[in-house]
């Protein structure tokens, strides 16, 4: 299976932070954004990914995260001229995926509880249909809400609703077969003149190979839209790390603990960062015994 992060967009709800930078290089906490949905891939066992952002950030993400062979990857990068829908992706990304299968996260999605690790590398195995995320939340109605029935079967998906036909709504990963691609190219743009992700979701959803996976209480499922959720996202952050002393999407360690590199590998990546907490976690990792 291959892997699209979409680290584009126009952030205008971060404006003025925003309109030099893209937002999924600011901070959350002690690392860029996007370290976190690229952990997230990275966990699922997806080595070959896609990033793709607006023209001018290009080269700031290529001078982060290279080619990824550092990390034991690959990583390409294509460009979206303007934010021309979530479903873009898989056109923009249509080379790229060939006849793969594909997971899509968006860059400012950030998730982290216990099991999901083996909760994506499920998911991977995909080979017909979809497969998206349920997460259960007080205010439903300013997010896409999915209905379903008791074998996980999507039922209904509906754009911010003023009825909501339940609480849970869909968050910014998605697990698709080789179709995706096929179908992106029959959307037609919405209303907002966006290519939209739903409309693919509810094409999957009519061929009845539409499924919901819920992620269940206490998994952390972090908004980094806003400057309030960004400021909120990188206190959880702090906080767990700070308490369990074990970080959070750091992704020299994960591509560690996934056997992409060795333990000298880790150890030269760690000493390009030895002046931070961040390095010297890195460090003490690359002297222990691996559990
Ligand atoms: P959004 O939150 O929908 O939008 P945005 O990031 O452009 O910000 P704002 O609403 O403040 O203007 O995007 C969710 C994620 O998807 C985000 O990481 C950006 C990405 N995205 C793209 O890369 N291309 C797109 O065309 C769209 C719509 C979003």
């Amino acid at each position: 299976m291959k892997g699209i992060i979409l680290a584009g967009g126009s952030g205008t709800r971060m404006y003025p932070i925003t309109k030099s930078i893209s937002k999924q290089l600011l901070p959350v906490y002690d690392k860029p954004m996007i370290y976190y949905p690229l952990s997230t891939l990275m966990l699922a066992g997806i080595k070959d990914i896609l990033i793709i952002t607006n023209p001018e950030f290009i080269t700031f993400f290529e001078k982060l995260l290279g080619d990824g062979s550092h990390l034991g990857i690959s990583i390409k990068y294509e460009k979206q001229t303007e934010p021309k829908g979530i479903a873009e992706a898989f056109l923009i990304g249509e080379h790229f995926i060939g006849d793969s299968e594909v997971c899509l996260i968006l860059g400012d999605n950030v998730f982290y509880g216990e099991g999901f690790t083996q909760m994506l590398q499920e998911c991977t195995k995909i080979k017909n249909g979809a497969k998206i995320f349920g997460y259960y939340v007080q205010n439903p109605t300013s997010f896409g809400v999915v209905e379903f029935d008791e074998h996980e079967n999507v039922i209904s998906i509906e754009e911010k609703p003023e009825k909501p036909k339940s609480n849970y709504v869909v968050p910014g990963l998605y697990f698709y077969d080789t179709q995706v691609t096929k179908i992106a190219k029959k959307l037609t743009y919405s209303q907002r003149g966006e290519l939209e992700i739903t409309d693919i979701n509810k094409e999957y959803m009519m061929r009845g190979d539409l499924k919901v996976e819920l992620l269940g209480r206490g998994f952390a499922w972090l908004d980094t839209g806003t400057s309030e959720g960004l400021h909120e996202a990188s206190s959880f952050v702090q906080t767990i790390q700070k308490r369990q002393g074990l970080y959070i999407s750091c992704i020299e360690e994960i591509a560690y603990r996934m056997n992409y590199i060795c333990q000298n590998q880790l150890h030269e990546l760690a000493k390009g960062l030895k002046n931070t907490d961040y390095g010297e976690y890195l460090i003490n990792l690359s002297n222990e015994r691996k559990l």
